[in-house]
């Protein structure tokens, strides 16, 4: 049997997905690349956004047309599959299976059922081991950077997100399991290690998060240390120092601040104010220089006033965030901001949209020039050159390099190189080997 996997949303989602193909493939499954030749799909899905939501039943749509004509077992899994759970089914009776993302190691006994011709499997019980999958399981997708989870779920209870419905409350994993899969990684050649969690500074699974960044970095072979995602409200001032003495950390923060509006984060619940964000920014001290800062924002929430878009894009102006990822609100099933009205017409949630992200690029190419002449280590990230002749890298603040090697020349896939850039754009930075 053949199996193949489509997914959508973020790195948890990703990572999930190398964890599902784990699963099948000890079972004896062969992973495909493309839907066509697969006979089991799994459509991954996020649910953060409406248009996230589309996507999957565009494919799914495209997927019913496929078993009109051929044996398939389609299934669906991530935050769209414990969202709505067996409503899917109505939606889509084509569907074979659905699995929460809390259960994901029930995945063989699902698609085994399916196979055997049951109808309607689902399993979208929250598994309270599922944080502590076996990590020799996970079949790793990108060689550049291993994706290690340190925690699922959110406490929080950010009004406009359906992340804490989706994924359960906050569970940590033990420290000495999240080390011994840092050292299985390193064993196996990686040298980049990405912890995840949707909210990393709550971790809580024998040490603070600094702590934890602190005996990460201590394992003899991990080169850079990154982390994904870190909440305003618990950057304390010891993660702060950890961040900028830790040579092994790499030099990026992506701290998401969502308004630039008291008023509006206060509607969010976010948990801090404008001035405290900005404070705590602070706690990088000098150190901040080195780094390059990233933001999410979300812009037209319920109520956002003009003056209140202003003051976003002064704090876009105050802070230069090297880059920032930036949305319409989007109001989502279950969601206590569902109760506020969604008052604003989408042309105007769109034009900020499209003036917030034309100043960021301006600024992201401002802070791209910065680089321009200075020689950096960067990790190579593809296995040859590129058609255009370049080979692909990412430096420690995370930009996107197109690094040209001369002709015929080998380089280490994902390790490090020295480069001197002399090229910047708003999405990339141009580099030759020094
Ligand atoms: N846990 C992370 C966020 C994960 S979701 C954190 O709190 O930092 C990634 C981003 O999607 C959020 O930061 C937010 O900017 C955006 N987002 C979440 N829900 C949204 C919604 N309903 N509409 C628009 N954007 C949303
Ligand atoms: Fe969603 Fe807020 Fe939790 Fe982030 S912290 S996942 S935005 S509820
Ligand atoms: Fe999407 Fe779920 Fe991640 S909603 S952003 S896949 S946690």
């Amino acid at each position: 049997m053949k199996f193949h996997i489509e997914t959508w949303g973020c790195q948890m989602n990703d990572h999930d997905s190398e964890k599902l193909a784990g699963l099948l493939l000890k079972e004896g499954y062969e992973s495909v690349d493309t839907v066509e030749e697969a006979d089991v799909v799994i459509l991954n899905t996020c649910s953060i956004r409406e248009k996230a939501v589309h996507k999957v039943y565009t494919e799914l749509g495209y997927l019913r047309e496929m078993k009109q004509q051929r044996p398939l077992l389609i299934g669906v899994t991530g935050c769209l599959a414990q969202q709505e759970k067996d409503a899917l089914f109505k939606r889509a009776p084509h569907i074979d299976f659905v699995l929460g993302t809390m259960a994901l190691q029930q995945l063989p006994k699902l698609v085994e059922e399916a196979l055997a011709g049951h109808r309607r499997v689902i399993d979208t019980e929250d598994y309270p081991d599922n944080h502590l999958f076996p990590p020799e399981v996970t079949q790793r997708r990108s060689k550049a950077k291993a994706l290690v989870t340190i925690m699922e779920g959110c406490d929080h209870a950010c009004t406009y997100c359906v992340v804490p419905t989706t994924r359960g409350q906050e569970r940590s994993r033990p420290v000495d399991d999240i080390l011994a899969e840092v050292r299985l990684m390193v064993a196996q050649g990686f040298r980049e290690i990405e912890l995840l969690g949707q909210n990393v500074n709550s971790y809580r699974g024998g040490c603070s998060f600094a702590e934890l960044l602190e005996r990460v970095s201590e394992v003899d072979g991990v080169e850079w240390l990154r982390f994904t995602t870190s909440h305003p409200m618990n950057f304390t001032r010891e993660l702060a120092q950890t961040l900028v003495s830790n040579p092994k950390v790499a030099p990026f923060l992506h701290l998401p601040v969502q308004s630039g509006s008291n008023a509006v984060l206060r509607r969010m619940l976010r948990g801090y104010t404008v001035e405290e964000y900005l404070e705590r920014l602070g706690y990088l001290g000098e150190g901040r220089a080195r780094f390059a800062i990233s933001t999410d924002i979300i812009v037209g929430f319920p109520g956002e006033t003009d003056e209140d878009f202003e003051a976003t894009m002064q704090l876009v102006e105050q802070v230069q965030f090297d880059t920032s990822f930036s949305f319409i609100y989007s109001p989502r099933p279950g969601t206590p901001a569902l109760r506020l009205k969604d008052d604003i017409p989408h042309a105007v949630k769109l034009a900020r949209l499209t003036r917030l992200q034309r100043r960021q690029t301006e600024i992201t190419l401002a802070s791209h020039q910065r680089i321009v002449g200075q020689e950096l280590e960067v990790r190579i990230e593809s296995q040859g050159p590129t058609d255009h002749g370049y080979w692909m890298a990412r430096t420690g603040q995370w930009q996107n390099v197109h690094l040209v090697a001369g002709e015929g020349r080998q380089l280490p896939f994902g390790g490090l190189t020295r480069a001197r850039i002399n090229y910047a754009g708003p999405h990339f930075l141009g580099a030759e080997l020094v």
